[in-house]
């Protein structure tokens, strides 16, 4: 048994989630979480909504509300989004709490006394119509690194380098195109050159990244600057400094802050469970393991940033120093990054309405139906293009066709001819090959699931459901009315067959897998699912206005990730269909809505 950190990226609270949100890592994260589980790991699922910086702040003056307004309602809906998808959060919290401000400061204050944070005089970009100060994400102009021409002020989206406003060539407000001006303003940096050598020795022991961000990590080294990590600005945690505390206009960097989130996050949940020292297990013990999941965009704050964050808290870069109030912290087991879902080949856009919200998705179609859909053919290692017409093929082909038809037939008929799953006679080589297929079907699904090939793992589940059908096809028990012993052995091996493959399934198909388990007489939770909970913040101190919602869940019922027999006598009813067929005319229905 291990700890397993499963650390998914924080979404901004600044809108609700569409599908491009949730399939690059939001479903293979919890695939990968609930098979940890079944293989009796002691998982910590975490993560929340990102409530501080421009993004925020940018969408509430579009909604003329106060910063802490916007962010909470979208806490909301983000968490509403993400439990009707049935994210297997242990903790899904907000960056606004008490707790969140208070790790935060502590990990700038270690950080600090240890030395690893500078104070300089740096340019910061003003507004010269209305004299306030531009946010970098708000400034573009054309990278310095690789010539896009709409690389923002904090980052080339491109080429995917960190930038400063200032690096930028030509740069302008996004807000109303007028050229902003520089002034000399005092800001903290990350001394990230001190962290240069540490971070290269890590990133040489580092085994099973996707090459890509192995690759792009290493690069980052080769031109490693120090980091602003404070920003004029008035919503977000503010610098436990003398002098700097109390003013209104400095705060930390929400990236600087939202890394921390992690940390506060797991925090929170042992703390909430009552015993507030847990989290240690999951961050003090070097043989627990992380894994991080984002988009490809995030890599450099998960591959460099927040490694050397928790360096500098260890007193493990060129400055030395002591691990400051929380221990020593272990750095990422792995980073894993997705690349980027299209929607019938262009970028999601909410303002040109290139997008499908979760929620929209989920009132005409279910979850394991989307689940589904990015488990087999999400932006895993290279983009990919959501199109309405691929989800009616996978769906109907394969989750109706294949899965469902299988469940469906097989239930079916030991419910008419037996009224339960019946006993197995002498089993022949088909029976036996069968059953094989399925039990070896644990460890290759298991495998690629281990080393977080979603799409491969799917594929060979589904090839276990063709073999099953196949086998059905071949052995054709509705043609041995006549011979009730060999139609019994072959309904209760394909009963078998079903019970392994609603194990090997329910992480991807949680919600499938417990009504197959049903079906299947079974009773009580075998796919746990997260619950929302309303809970006061712990601490005063933060902007969370006191109380909010939180997702989190029992999920020690989970199933071991092996084959049960099944239990002749059992009794069975005829079942309803497991998955709706979709008419074809959906395809034109959804594409003009798209339009609209
Ligand atoms: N909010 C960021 C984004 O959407 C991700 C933050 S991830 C964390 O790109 F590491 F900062 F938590
Ligand atoms: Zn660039």
């Amino acid at each position: 048994m291990t700890h397993v950190l499963t650390a998914l990226a924080w979404p901004y609270a600044n809108g609700p989630r569409h599908i491009g949100h949730v399939a690059g890592f939001g479903v293979p994260a919890d695939v990968f979480a609930r098979y940890m589980r079944m293989r009796g790991h002691d998982v910590l699922m975490i993560s929340g909504t990102d409530e501080h910086g421009t993004p925020i702040l940018v969408q509430a003056d579009a909604e003329g509300l106060p910063p802490g307004e916007a962010a909470a309602k979208y806490n909301r809906v983000i968490v509403e989004d993400l439990h009707a998808l049935g994210l297997s959060y242990d903790l899904f919290t907000r960056t606004t709490t008490g707790n969140h401000y208070r790790t935060v400061q502590q990990l700038f204050e270690t950080l600090y006394d240890n030395g690893y944070i500078l104070q300089r005089k740096t340019p910061g970009a003003i507004s010269p119509s209305t004299g306030r100060t531009l946010p970098d994400r708000y400034i573009e102009g054309t990278c310095p690194h690789c010539g896009f021409e709409s690389a923002r002020g904090d980052q080339c989206d491109d080429c995917g380098r960190q930038l400063d406003p200032t690096d930028l060539i030509d740069p302008v407000s996004r807000i109303n195109g007028e050229t902003p001006r520089f002034v000399e303003e005092d800001h903290f940096f990350l001394d990230l050159p001190a962290f240069a050598e540490a971070l290269s020795a890590w990133l040489d022991t580092r085994t099973g990244w996707r090459t890509n961000v192995v690759k792009f990590s290493k690069n980052l080294l080769e031109d490693i600057q120090p980091r602003a990590i404070s920003r004029d600005l008035d919503w977000g945690v503010p610098i436990p400094l003398e002098g700097w505390r109390e003013r209104p206009d400095k705060r930390l960097y929400v990236w600087f802050d939202a890394v921390i989130g992690y940390l506060s996050a797991s925090i929170e949940w042992a703390r909430r469970l009552g015993e507030p020292e847990k989290w240690r297990r999951w961050w003090s013990d070097p043989e627990a393991v992380s894994y991080y999941f984002m988009g490809k965009d995030n890599i450099v704050f998960h591959s460099e940033i927040w490694p050397a964050m928790l360096l500098g808290n260890n007193g493990s870069g060129a400055a030395g120093g002591e691990p400051g109030a929380l221990g020593r912290l272990e750095l990422p087991t792995e980073v894993v990054s997705s690349e980027f879902l299209t929607m019938e080949g262009r970028q999601f856009s909410s303002s040109r309405r290139v997008v499908i919200y979760v929620r929209d998705f989920l009132e005409r179609y279910s979850p394991d139906a989307l689940r589904y859909y990015i488990c087999a053919a999400g932006p895993e290692n290279q983009d990919s293009d959501f199109t309405w017409a691929e989800f009616l093929r996978r769906n109907n082909d394969e989750l109706v066709a294949g899965w469902g038809n299988l469940v469906n037939r097989s239930i079916t008929m030991a419910a008419k001819n037996f009224g339960a799953i019946p006993e197995a006679g002498e089993l022949e080589r088909v029976d036996r090959e069968l059953l094989e297929t399925a039990r070896a079907a644990f460890d290759a699904v298991g495998d690629l699931i281990g080393s977080n090939r979603i799409r491969a793992a799917t594929a060979e589940a589904m090839r276990t459901v063709a073999a099953a059908n196949k086998y059905l096809a071949d052995t054709a028990p509705w043609k041995l009315k006549d011979d009730p012993k060999r139609q019994g052995t072959v309904l209760h091996t394909v009963l078998q067959a079903v019970s392994d493959l609603k194990t090997i399934l329910s992480p991807f198909l949680p919600h499938s897998a417990q009504r197959v388990h049903e079906l299947l007489g079974g009773e009580g939770v075998f796919a746990p699912m997260p619950r929302i909970e309303q809970v006061d913040d712990l601490d005063s101190g933060g902007a969370t206005e006191g109380s909010y919602p939180i997702l989190t869940g029992d999920y020690s019922g989970a199933p071991p990730w092996e084959s049960v027999p099944v239990a002749a006598g059992t009794p069975l009813e005829k079942p309803t269909p497991m998955f709706a067929k979709l008419d074809p005319s959906i395809v034109d229905e959804e594409l003009a809505r798209l339009e609209q």
